[in-house]
């Protein structure tokens, strides 16, 4: 079943989602796990990789969860482009970032991020953009994690915390330097000690070091946590300051 919204939506998609100002990210927090009906209008508009992608998960939650997280993606970017969102085309960089294909590419950047049932989806025009959301899981053993693979100064930080603050912070940390790397599209081509953050709660954390000596200035790294929805979230983008918008899912598009 189709529901009306999404009918509407093939029709040409919404004119209604105006481009990020400059200086701006556009921030979508997208629940993955949707009613049936819902998910089914979405799958409509994956194309047939996305297709084979999703009936290549072995546990059905985690396909229900891939085709509501690009379902709702190509929803979002048709929105902004104008398109119907089965017209949206992606090309995979070298280290597999998804981006835009063809002209839409020189309007907008985006870049998505899961953990369980939420997806969080960055949008920004002329500038790139990375975002992490990690929904913390008992036992992750994330100190072992940063001893192997942080720099120094951020393992600093983690071991000045208390033990029972320390999985928080180390989620934190991750969050904000995973943002980072996807921000660049380098996956794990970027050694992870190539670049230090900091640790403390704050909205607007800092690069603290980065082998890329001019990066410090150049880079914002924003905290984008709920906690009342259970996740730890960030965003980086190469510009010294920048501003988060906070869109509701049906803001611009058709209801749903
Ligand atoms: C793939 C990677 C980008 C992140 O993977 P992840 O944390 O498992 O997943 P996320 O939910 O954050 O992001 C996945 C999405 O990012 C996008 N993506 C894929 N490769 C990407 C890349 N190289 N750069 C940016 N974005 C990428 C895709 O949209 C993907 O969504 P999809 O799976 O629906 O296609 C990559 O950085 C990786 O393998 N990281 C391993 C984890 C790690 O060591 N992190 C260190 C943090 S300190």
């Amino acid at each position: 079943m189709i529901l009306a919204t999404e009918r509407r939506a093939r029709g040409g998609g919404s004119a209604g989602l105006g481009a990020p100002p400059s200086g701006v990210v556009d921030l979508w927090r997208l629940r993955l796990d949707l009613p049936d009906p819902r998910r089914a209008g979405l799958r409509e508009w994956l194309d047939d990789s996305e297709l084979e992608r999703a009936a290549r998960y072995r546990r059905r939650l985690d396909a229900h969860r891939f085709v509501a997280g690009r379902g709702q993606l190509r929803r979002v970017l048709g929105g902004y482009l104008g398109l119907d969102p089965a017209r949206v085309t992606f090309v995979t960089g070298l280290h597999g970032k998804p981006s835009l294909a063809g002209p839409a590419a020189r309007r907008l950047d985006f870049n998505l991020a899961h953990s369980d049932g939420w997806a969080l989806l960055a949008v920004t025009a002329g500038v790139a953009v990375g975002v992490d959301v990690e929904v913390p899981r008992a036992g992750f053993g994330g100190m072992d994690i940063a001893e192997r693979f942080f720099g120094a100064g951020e393992l600093r930080q983690l071991r000045a915390l208390p033990a029972a603050q320390q999985e928080a912070a180390f989620l934190r940390c991750w969050t904000r330097k995973e943002a980072y790397l996807k921000a660049h599209g380098a996956g794990l081509s970027m050694p992870l000690d190539s670049f230090e953050v900091s640790v403390a709660p704050t909205p607007s954390p800092r690069l603290r070091w980065s082998r890329d000596a001019t990066a410090r200035r150049r880079w914002s790294l924003l905290d984008v946590s709920d906690p009342a929805a259970g996740y730890l979230a960030a965003l980086a983008v190469p510009e010294p300051r920048v501003a988060v918008r906070e869109r509701r899912p049906e803001e611009g598009l058709e209801r749903a």
